[in-house]
């Protein structure tokens, strides 16, 4: 694939008024889901909920594409049309988790590191043979009294530059995510300087390995207090924040930013995502890539009833979806 079409594809995923829907948790992230509204965690009951979600009614009016995990993108609809298939029909681009989850970084307690490096050449080639456009792969930044370590920082974001590379060898445009976590009680100027630190290092780290920043989607964090922390910020502090550590260290050729929810109500994910683009113009599109704030409402209304509830469901993630495309224009009137 050419440069080129990595760029048109990067460029899709982030057009005006459209986001990303987060569906790559593995097998043990949706378990936690589940079981907080008491669904059992089947195989089916899996296919059947990211069904539900891949077929909401008009969903590609604001979602242009969807991240998948490995069981999902080897899965198909009840009526047996492979999941990619259904989504290239309806206009959304299929991406895929490529990444292993996270280890804790021997030497550095508190600090983790992203594992999934080995064979990953083998595994992206079979994912473009499935049908994926693009591929995601996830840092984990931890804040405390004593993380994070430059070790770990250079460790994720060096893993996240070898990764970017081989997806476009393989012709997929890589989103590289560092997310930096909301746990703990660090101040927003804490989360500022961790943030700048990482996307420093990030950007470093893709010069070093080649990776052409026109076929490269940026996915992070929003600058934002810890969960426990006792001074909050509001969402104008957040927006401002997030945006001038952005435009600090991200070049202006990279196509867009996407934001994770993290653990921030859908409320909050949407608010922030809306005041950041009333800010604008920016040098790049900022939308959003949302798991949790995509999905959690819907999903707990799935949970009362599977049959009776499913066209409800699917009408509340598309709500969620028109809200955060809304705020990606920043024309979101809460
Ligand atoms: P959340 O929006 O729930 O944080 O998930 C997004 C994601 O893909 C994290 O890797």
């Amino acid at each position: 694939m050419s440069i080129e079409d990595l760029e048109s594809v990067a460029l899709a995923m982030v057009a005006p008024g459209k986001g990303i829907i987060a569906i790559d948790e593995s097998t043990n992230t949706i378990k936690k889901r589940f079981e907080a509204v008491g669904i059992e965690n089947t195989e089916e009951n899996r296919r059947a909920y990211r069904e539900l979600l891949l077929t909401t009614p008009n969903l590609s009016e604001h979602i242009s594409g969807a991240i998948l995990y490995d069981e999902t993108i080897r899965q198909s609809t009840k009526d047996g049309v492979p999941f990619t298939q259904i989504m290239k029909k309806h206009g959304i681009i299929p991406g895929i988790k490529v990444d292993k989850g996270t280890v804790p970084l021997a030497g550095f307690p508190g600090d983790v590191v992203t594992e999934g490096l080995d064979g990953l050449r083998e595994r992206l080639a079979e994912y473009v043979k499935l049908g994926a456009q693009f591929a995601k792969w996830r840092a984990v930044i931890n804040i405390s009294e004593d993380n994070p370590s430059s070790t770990a920082i250079e460790a994720n974001t060096h893993a996240l530059a070898r990764y970017a590379a081989l997806c476009q060898e393989a012709g997929l445009v890589p989103m590289v995510e560092p997310e930096v976590i909301m746990d703990g009680d660090h101040s927003i100027e804490v989360s500022y300087e961790v943030h700048e630190a990482v996307l420093r290092s990030l950007f470093n780290a893709l010069y070093e390995q080649n990776v052409l920043l026109e076929g490269t989607i940026l996915k992070v964090s929003m600058v934002i207090p810890g969960k426990d922390a006792d001074e909050q910020a509001s969402v104008e502090e957040v927006a401002e924040a997030t945006v001038r550590v952005l435009k600090t260290t991200v070049p202006a050729t990279l196509p867009g930013i996407v934001f994770l929810s993290g653990g921030q109500t859908d409320e909050q994910s949407t608010a922030h995502l809306n005041a950041m683009n009333r800010m604008g113009p920016h040098p790049w599109p900022l939308s959003f890539s949302y798991g949790r704030a995509m999905q959690q409402a819907a999903l707990k209304l799935w949970s009362k009833d599977m049959k009776a509830q499913y066209a409800d469901a699917q009408k509340v993630v598309h709500a969620r979806a028109k809200d955060n495309g809304l705020a990606a224009l920043g024309q979101w009137k809460g």
